[in-house]
């Protein structure tokens, strides 16, 4: 019989790190939401002595999420142990994870002391953190870094004084996934006390290796993996969610079952895609676009014989429907509604509304109408709404031997202002037009445009930085004009700093 693997997702805390994918409350609670609906067993929701929108959001998500436990990261501080305690307040089910560095590296240069001290440190710090919270977790930070035996040492005095869950981190991604599963198998033949807590992994990316990693601490008796969606996090990312979950469903080799609903992976993936303004390559396993997509005659031929000559997944058990959906411009609101429920999106009328405004538009200049092209617009329609700024009219003159120029009409606070502008290029043009009304001095920082699907009749999205001040805002944006699309993205962009 199986045992259950908890699926602990730090997307909101350690994918929330990652410079440019910083989430406002709102945006926090819809993500958590959405993990709560995913069926994740723990959701890291920050860390809350960081900063008063951390502790804020923490607040607020306790109040709404019912059936996963709510953690807060803390350091081994009571300071940032009595916050995080006060953070979870409202939380049904809560949780702190505190900790402290156990290699040598961060016992030398980080905190000056010496391993017996840091033992005493951890000792202390759970036994803080248990006067607060039943459910103690306990990370030993750089534990792929740390020696066995002392690392063993560390295990055995935090459960004594009252963890409930041991977090083992490969916090700098080098570890092989040889030596990660022989050291969690270590722990477990070694720490007499280990039957009184669960085993966690947190396995970093640097060297590709974070899946295989947590698979291996799976398969040598870690019971919790710490994961993210889309695999977002520090540097080279965390362990993807969808990558240990789909691994674990489709083979039959792990000693472990989860209880992700992994037909909603999809759509939660696209939904942190859009909220941290965030990329997934296309060639991302699971959640990117060619994950299920067959180019050569030869698998397109194999797959149509027999779809299991070339896919390992059905596509449907991540929420992918490959089928073309028969939705076209004479199509009416209840039809688009009925595929955004079909697809797990709920709308209010409101954004149905502007859904259904982008849809006509799309459907106007696109033949096929894809389920991609329908979680584009409901992203978009959920992050456009709230706008101060809205685009009403945007031309532009280009081609060779043209001088560039761009008129552009924009709605601020209900008030139409319009201007004309040349530059090097439209989209060059159309910039200066919307800098000379906004009257902020912005620096543009990135400007990335992507396809999102196939042919010149598709849609293309554009993610932008810009700086204000010394402050950095992010924009996005998706339509089949790339130049109305980098309009819109640096519209969200600049909507963020008035
Ligand atoms: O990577 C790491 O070590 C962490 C800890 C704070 C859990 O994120
Ligand atoms: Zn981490």
């Amino acid at each position: 019989m199986n045992e259950k693997l908890y699926v602990f997702d730090t997307t909101l805390r350690d994918g929330e790190q990652v410079p440019g994918c910083q989430l406002n409350t709102i945006e926090k609670i819809e993500l958590a939401k959405a993990l709560e609906l995913l069926k994740v067993d723990i959701i890291e929701c920050g860390f809350p002595i960081s900063s008063p929108g951390d502790f804020t959001s923490i607040v607020e998500i306790s109040k709404v999420i019912k059936d996963s436990t709510i953690c807060a990261l803390t350091r081994a501080v009571e300071k940032d142990i009595e916050v995080a305690a006060d953070a979870l307040h409202f939380a049904r089910r809560k949780r702190i994870h505190t900790g402290i560095g156990t290699s040598d590296p961060h016992i030398q240069y980080k905190f000056k002391s010496n391993r017996e001290d840091i033992i005493l440190r951890a000792i202390s710090c759970v036994k803080y953190a248990r006067k607060f919270v039943d459910d103690v977790e306990f990370y030993a930070e750089d534990a792929g870094r740390t020696e066995n035996e002392y690392l063993a040492r560390v295990v055995e005095a935090v459960i004594k004084a009252g963890a409930t869950v041991v977090n083992i981190p490969d916090t700098t991604g080098y570890c092989t996934p040889e030596e990660y599963g022989a050291k969690i198998k270590y722990l477990v033949e070694h720490v007499p006390n280990i039957d009184k807590a669960i085993i966690s992994t947190h396995c970093h990316n640097d060297l590709g290796m974070a899946t295989a990693n947590t698979l291996a601490g799976i398969m040598n008796g870690a019971r919790q993996a710490e994961v993210t969606i889309n695999g977002i996090g520090e540097r080279a990312g965390n362990t993807a969610l969808e990558e240990v979950v789909m691994a674990i469903k489709c083979r039959k080799d792990f000693p472990v079952y989860t209880e992700i609903d992994t037909p909603l992976i999809m759509k939660t993936s696209r939904l942190v895609s859009t909220l941290m303004r965030m990329p997934v390559q296309p060639n991302k396993a699971i959640v990117g676009r060619n994950a299920f997509a067959h180019s050569s005659g030869i698998h397109q031929d194999g797959v149509l014989k027999n779809r299991e000559s070339y896919e390992i997944i059905d596509p449907s058990a991540v929420g992918v429907n490959e089928s073309v959906i028969a939705l076209t411009a004479r199509s009416g609101r209840a039809a688009l509604k009925h595929h955004f429920s079909r697809l797990n999106i709920e709308l209010s009328n409101e954004e149905l509304d502007v859904a259904y405004d982008k849809f006509l538009k799309l459907a106007d200049v696109k033949k096929e109408i894809h389920d991609e092209d329908l979680l584009m617009i409901s992203g978009v329609t959920k992050n456009i709404q709230t706008h101060r700024i809205k685009l009403k009219y945007l031309q532009v003159v280009c081609g060779k031997s043209a001088i560039p120029m761009a008129t552009v009409k924009l709605l601020i606070d209900g008030e139409e202002c319009v201007a004309t502008s040349s530059g090097n290029g439209p989209i060059d043009a159309s910039f200066s037009a919307v800098k000379s009304l906004i009257h902020r001095k912005i620096n543009l920082e990135e400007f990335l445009v992507q396809a999102i699907t196939k042919g010149t009749d598709d849609v293309g999205k554009v993610h932008i930085q810009v700086e204000n001040k010394g402050n950095i805002y992010y924009g996005f944006s998706a339509n089949t004009d790339i130049i109305t699309a980098s309009v819109e993205a640096l519209i969200d962009a600049v909507s963020k700093i008035i």
